[in-house]
């Protein structure tokens, strides 16, 4: 049993919340009492998610890269929830692996589009909606809050990677808003983060071949992957009120690989 956080009475947002990490972090939220709503392009898996998920879950059907589509996804999550305390920007793809000079620009244009764009547009339509909403007092702290954004970036974006240029570049831009908009909201009571996970099992790692895979684990010292549950539990301490003074902070998730 690990640390517990209250977050009852609490909203979350989970992008890409269909998929393998987004299901973790949604079950860690819920499991502390919040409400989750998972947003994500595909319907299928949304449903399938919901069933897996159970109480306490809603569902929206929405393209990040939508800007329309997101603004108005943002204002009926904002009803439904009477506000959103909690955003976690996790939706993302892999794209091509390839070195640069065998990949397509349409890739790279996706792959920075979702990751980096998307990322954006939800921040841009949750952050501007959660300053106009009332702070409320912190459970910890005396100083009261509006709310969390934790971003799931990775630790390629830190390192770069060989035959992944596009997911690093986009993971490296996601550090940056990430710190950017930390300092536009540092006096609105928001709190936004991001983390670095290396490879976890999700649909994402089983993309890539069994050579990379090895390369990938030759690089971590720990020598293992990293279990969802445990991005999830960073994910949950960055969004409760425990983190308050954290804004603008990346948060390792690298079994030792980070070398900052
Ligand atoms: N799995 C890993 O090894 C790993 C490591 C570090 C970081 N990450 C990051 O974690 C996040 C989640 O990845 P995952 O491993 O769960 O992968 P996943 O493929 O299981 O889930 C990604 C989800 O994002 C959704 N999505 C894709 N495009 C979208 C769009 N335009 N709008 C809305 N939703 C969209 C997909 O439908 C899917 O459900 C990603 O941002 C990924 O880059 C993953």
């Amino acid at each position: 049993m690990g640390a517990t956080y209250d977050l009852s009475g609490r909203f979350a947002i989970v992008t890409g919340g269909a998929g393998g990490l987004g299901r973790g972090i949604a079950r860690a939220l819920l499991d502390a009492g919040a409400r989750v709503e998972l947003w994500d392009v595909s319907a299928a898996a949304l449903a399938e998610a919901a069933a897996e998920l159970g109480e306490g879950v809603g569902i929206r059907t929405v393209d990040v890269t939508d800007a329309a589509a997101v603004d108005r996804a943002a204002d009926a999550a904002f009803s439904a929830g009477g506000g959103v305390d909690i955003l976690v920007n996790n939706a993302g793809v892999l794209g091509e692996v390839k070195p640069v000079w065998e990949t397509s620009p349409e890739n790279f244009q996706r792959v920075l589009q979702i990751n980096l764009f998307g990322a954006y547009l939800v921040t841009r339509a949750i952050v501007g909606r959660m300053r106009q909403q009332a702070p409320r007092p912190s459970r910890v702290t005396p100083h009261p809050l509006r709310g969390h954004v934790v971003s799931i970036a990775s630790i390629q974006g830190k390192e770069g990677m060989a035959s992944a240029a596009a997911y690093s570049a986009s993971k490296a831009g996601l550090m940056a808003l990430t710190k950017s908009v930390a300092k536009e909201t540092a006096q609105d009571g928001i709190i936004v983060t991001a983390v670095t996970p290396a490879a976890a099992e999700t649909a994402m790692a089983r993309e890539i071949s069994a050579e990379r895979r090895a390369d990938i684990l030759g690089r971590i010292p720990m020598g293992r992957f990293v279990e969802v549950e445990e991005v999830a539990r960073m994910v949950l301490w960055l969004s409760s009120d425990e983190c308050s003074f954290s804004t603008g902070g990346i948060f390792d998730l690298s079994g030792g690989r980070a070398t900052y």
